[in-house]
């Protein structure tokens, strides 16, 4: 089942889906706050990310300075094919763009163009509790499927805290999922803070509340690796074929009985894609039988198609300029990295580090 949030009211799908809601960061910001938030290049970037995340990032960069990073180090965690890796960073970066991330507004980067990060992990490893490191209830999950469990699975929240703690972040947007990991970076910054001296402050995440897209299976959350997912840039036909084998309503066996949308995954993910009348009209009929499973997942596929089109509209847009993403990747890092320097100047002076030439 999907989290019920309350959508705005826009009168086009295509307005539902890319003017939507957000939380804005529960701590009252001050100029000086900073949001940084990273997503692994692991292809097929789908609407439970959209939903879940990307779609507030593109609000938050309205109001906040604003980092984007694409965790291309943290990917090398898992088993993934070196050659395709550059085309999924690429695709990534364009349909963050085509989202609505906006290159003037926001730092859109990539994670290894700015190689203070993997220094400032080292640093932040002497500082991390192991015992700390060793209940990540991530790292458990992801090392019982693992082949063999390599260390970056182990450190990869340390990675995590330097990529936030690199910009001085003040409020990271994270997933439940994520919030353990943003703890271990709050306790990395107090234990660095009381053995190096003041140098940085405790990120605080941001509250929303939570939306977990959950997969078509309409079982577990939804997810690349586990195939359950609806692309962004899935065509028609991929999504009403998908949509067509989503799970609904367990209880409504035939077509005359009474459905019960607050319990059907198909139902709960119109309210995504539809204005509100309209998903309380389907829901309505849904209810009172007059519309069945294939009719609601007609209109969700419809909806979704209307919604997604503008975006991958964006997309082939950005991709007919060729260059242009890694310019703007580019240009991202650079003044990244122009931060990064900063924050690593201090940090080796607090260690004691010798200075080089
Ligand atoms: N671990 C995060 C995820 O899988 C991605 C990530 C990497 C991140 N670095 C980050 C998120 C820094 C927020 C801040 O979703």
């Amino acid at each position: 089942m999907t989290t019920k949030t309350s959508s705005t009211a826009s009168s086009t799908p295509a307005a539902t889906l890319s003017g939507a809601t957000s939380t804005p960061p529960s701590a009252s910001p001050t100029t000086e706050a900073t949001v940084l938030s990273g997503i692994q290049p692991s292809g097929g970037f789908h609407i439970g990310n959209y939903l879940g995340a990307v779609r507030d990032w593109v609000k938050l960069q309205e109001q906040y300075r604003c980092l984007y990073c694409i965790v291309d180090l943290h990917a090398l965690t898992q088993t993934y094919d070196p050659a395709g890796l550059p085309g999924r960073v690429r695709e990534l970066a364009t349909e963050l763009l085509a989202c609505g991330i906006d290159p003037e507004r926001a730092t859109l980067f990539v994670q290894s163009h700015v190689p203070e990060h993997s220094e400032l992990a080292w640093i932040l490893s002497t500082v991390a509790p192991y015992g700390e490191l060793s209940r990540m209830t991530q790292f458990k999950e992801k090392s019982e499927r693992a082949d063999y469990i390599n260390c970056g699975l182990f450190t990869y929240p340390v990675l995590m805290a330097a990529d936030i703690l690199l910009y001085k972040a003040t409020h990271v947007p994270v997933g439940e999922d994520q919030i353990q990991h943003l703890e271990l970076t709050r306790e990395v910054v107090r234990r660095f803070n009381n053995r190096f001296g003041p140098t940085f402050a405790e990120p605080m995440p941001i509250h929303k509340e939570p939306l977990r897209i959950m997969g078509l299976d309409g079982k577990q959350k939804m997810s690349k690796s586990l195939g359950n997912y609806i692309a962004v840039g899935d065509d028609p036909d991929t999504i009403r074929k998908k949509i067509s084998g989503a799970f609904t309503d367990e209880t409504r066996l035939r077509r005359k009985d009474p459905g019960h949308p607050e319990s059907c995954y198909v139902c709960g993910l119109q309210q995504y894609f539809s204005p509100p009348d309209k998903v309380a009209e389907l829901h309505e009929g849904c209810r009172t039988a007059r519309i069945g499973c294939v009719d609601s997942k007609r209109a969700l596929s419809d909806a979704m198609i209307a919604s997604l089109a503008s975006i991958q509209e964006r997309k082939r847009e950005i991709m007919a300029k060729p260059g242009l993403v890694d310019e703007i990747l580019h240009e991202g890092a650079r003044r990244a990295r122009a931060v990064a320097k900063k924050t690593m100047a201090e940090v080796r002076e607090r260690l004691g580090l010798l200075p080089a030439a």
